[in-house]
């Protein structure tokens, strides 16, 4: 029979040093609230339920959650802040019936992974004492409870810092405060812990001393790294570094070359053999194709990105689609809806906005592309603008497939350039261009034979 098991995460504090009306695991970290990686790594690591203990600014925090999760967390209320043990005891009453063993987790340590809580899991079951806990070895442990031992070497108890002996404060070997608890064990273990300490606390290490005596305690040791808490906005920081590494490795065993410092946000779906430059930041719901390459600093949110698409570095590409085969940059601007099609081409400081550019078409130099349809395989001239704002409304321009527009040509929209037409350069084009024909609409040039030599001797003279 497999075990049922229920996660309480325990996100009650305020968390005062944040200084922010924002609960701390509100705050987002490698583009999620850090609540939402505390749930997930629980879930993955085999949490059939999951329970967030919220107290602090718990309508902030119910409607994330909910926002993400739906109805597949449930939440419970601690309403004083009296210690962890407290904090359990509430969320304990909304373990479902049939749960068999509980995982505490904190909702402020958003680096723990789902393998890390796998390996505790498999410990206490290996071991089949009551209870199960991460242990770590920290080079200063000010602030944390000490992981007391017998002279065999199994766990007795946890002393928080603040009731340690002088010599129990040398201990380095501390509790990270995760554990996995059988529910039997915990619910008759929360019930018989007092407030004798000194902070006058519900302690939820004094169940250690008990599973100790009752049975003995699990233990798995992991490297502090990525159990620290976050507790400021530097430790956030350096937890989001952190999980920018995690992430990026993932994708690198994967069969993706991830250049250091690359950024892959939480939500970002990567397919196998993408090349990432470095500085890249990718956000939002952002998905890219197999075997693309986005080169140094670009920055794309919440944009899909096809197979084999090139992006020249210091591009920035916003809430659109570029699909197979296409090239864009350097330094490009694909604003919102706009859809780059197969093989197209977007170059250097062309902004989209709102426009399709059709399968192979190219655009590659100085160009204002707003509100347009632009055929497959037609052509844009550097310098080319779409006029796509009277100052009141926008509206549309429309090249046709295979069309020619000149360079520095303004495509007054409404406006309709027809397939296969030709603009010439320099155009100023308001009224619609029928298919195959040439528009020119320009003053005709004159040349004055001469007149350049007479103007530079009347310039000479003047100056005297
Ligand atoms: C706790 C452990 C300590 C461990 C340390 C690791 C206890 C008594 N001590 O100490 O052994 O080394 O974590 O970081 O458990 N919380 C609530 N409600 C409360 C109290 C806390 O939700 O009433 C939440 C906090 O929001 C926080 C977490 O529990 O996320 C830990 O609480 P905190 O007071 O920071 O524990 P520590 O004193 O650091
Ligand atoms: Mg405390």
């Amino acid at each position: 029979m497999s075990v049922r098991r229920c996660a309480v995460i325990l996100a009650a504090g305020q968390g005062t040093r944040m200084k922010s009306s924002l609960p701390k695991v509100a705050h987002p970290v490698a583009g999620a609230p850090m609540i939402v990686w505390a749930i997930e790594a629980a879930r993955d690591a085999g949490c059939d339920d999951l329970v967030v203990v919220v107290g602090h600014g718990r309508e902030v925090m119910t409607a994330l959650v909910t926002a993400r999760f739906g109805d597949t967390v449930r939440f419970a209320v601690q309403t004083e802040q009296r210690g962890t043990a407290d904090a359990v005891k509430a969320g304990l009453a909304a373990v479902p019936e049939g749960v068999d063993e509980v995982l505490i987790t904190y909702g402020d340590v958003p680096c723990v992974t789902a393998a890390s809580l796998r390996a505790l899991v498999s410990a206490r079951a290996a071991h089949g004492g009551p209870l199960g806990m991460m242990v770590t070895a920290v080079a200063d442990p000010t602030g944390y409870g000490r992981v007391l031992r017998d002279a065999a070497g199994a766990i007795t108890a946890i002393r928080e810092h603040k009731d340690c002996t002088p010599a129990e404060r040398a201990v380095t070997t501390v509790n990270p405060g995760l554990y996995v608890v059988t529910r039997a064990f915990l619910g008759s273990g929360l019930g018989r812990i007092g407030t004798a300490n000194a902070q006058g606390e519900y302690y939820l290490t004094d169940l250690v001393a008990m599973a100790a005596a009752e049975g003995g305690v699990a233990e798995l040791f992991w490297e502090h790294r990525s159990l620290g808490g976050v507790n400021d906005r530097a430790e956030l920081a350096a937890a989001e570094e952190l999980l920018y590494t995690q992430i990026a490795d993932r994708h690198r065993r994967q069969g993706s070359s991830i250049s250091v410092g690359a950024r892959i946000d939480h939500d970002v779906r990567l397919a196998a053999g993408v090349t990432l430059g470095p500085g890249v930041v990718l956000r939002g719901k952002t998905e890219v194709g197999a075997e693309t390459v986005v080169d140094v600093g670009v920055v794309i949110d919440d944009a899909t990105l096809g197979p084999r698409v090139l992006v020249k570095p210091y591009s920035v590409i916003q809430k659109c689609s570029v699909a197979a085969g296409a090239q864009i940059g350097p330094f490009a601007h694909l604003r919102p809806d706009s859809v780059v099609e197969e093989d197209a081409h977007v170059g250097n400081f062309v902004e989209l906005k709102k426009t399709r550019l059709g399968r192979g078409a190219k655009a590659n130099h100085l160009a204002y592309l707003g509100d347009g349809d632009v055929g497959p395989g037609a052509n844009i001239g550097a310098g080319t603008i779409f006029c796509n704002y009277d100052g009141v409304n926008k509206h549309k321009t429309t090249i046709g497939e295979g069309a020619f527009v000149g360079s520095n040509s303004s495509l007054v929209a409404p406006v309709t350039v027809g397939r296969g037409a030709y603009v010439g350069s320099g155009s100023v084009v308001t009224v619609d261009v029928p298919d195959d024909a040439l528009a020119v609409g320009r003053a005709r040039q004159s040349n004055k034979e001469g007149y350049g030599k007479r103007l530079r001797e009347r310039a000479k003279q003047s100056r005297g």
